[in-house]
């Protein structure tokens, strides 16, 4: 029986990974690497230095930078990346987020953040739903980042519960694959996520009679 929900955050419950595709197409410009769906899409749910890293690979940069200027390139994403949190309100929760985090509320389940995303905190904070989660996986303390299932195996150790008891919920194809392998039900959204467990075209349409539904 399922007792806790992990969250992925941009593009779960917020549309955030707008906002990291338009810091990191701006930063791609700036290297001279081509901007393409297919990179904007292999970015999300990675981390910060890898993100950077694929980009400069993607342009054949990789090898143009020293580290510390690799550094320098982060901080200037982050930096426009975190202009655009600053303007978040509780009007730009996707939709449908709200009530599913009210519902599990209402219902008991444990509810934690598994969030690649250092900024992840902040961004809770303009949306006002800091309050909803007991835990936030800090990714500062993990060795691996998505596809790896490290994220969600400690957002399970957070709420204390074994895997089988816990579902993550996802709107990225490695994010869907580090569920997979913590051995935890996957609920992914959006067009594209075959390997999840259970679907939903939309944010919107999430609901706990809805997920239960898929999983008979
Ligand atoms: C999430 C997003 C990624 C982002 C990563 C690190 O996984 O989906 O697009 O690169 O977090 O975010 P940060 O805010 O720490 O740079
Ligand atoms: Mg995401």
């Amino acid at each position: 029986d399922l007792k806790g929900f992990a969250f992925d955050l941009d593009g779960v419950i917020a549309d955030t990974a707008r906002f990291h595709g338009q810091a990191w197409h701006q930063l791609a410009d700036k290297v001279g690497t081509e901007w393409t769906p297919e990179l904007a899409d292999a970015l999300k749910g990675v981390s910060r230095m890898d993100s950077l890293e694929l980009i400069l690979k993607a342009g054949g940069h990789e090898n143009d930078y020293t580290q510390e200027e690799k550094e320098a390139l982060a901080t200037e994403k982050n930096d426009n990346y975190i202009k655009l949190v600053e303007t978040l309100t509780p009007a730009d929760i996707l939709p449908g987020m709200k009530d599913f985090l009210d519902e599990l509320k209402a219902n008991g389940y444990h509810i934690v953040l598994a969030s690649a995303s250092k900024n992840a905190p902040k961004v809770l904070k303009y949306l006002q739903l800091t309050d909803y989660f007991e835990g936030i996986v800090n990714p500062a303390n993990l060795s691996h980042g998505k596809p790896d299932p490290e994220i969600y195996l400690e957002a399970a150790k957070l709420m204390d519960l074994p895997a089988d008891q816990v579902a993550g919920l996802e709107d990225a194809q490695a994010g869907v694959e580090s569920i997979n392998r913590a051995g935890e039900l996957s609920i992914g959204f959006g067009a594209d996520l075959k390997d999840a467990d259970v679907k939903f075209a939309k944010t919107g349409d999430v609901s706990l009679a809805a997920v239960k539904a898929q999983m008979d």
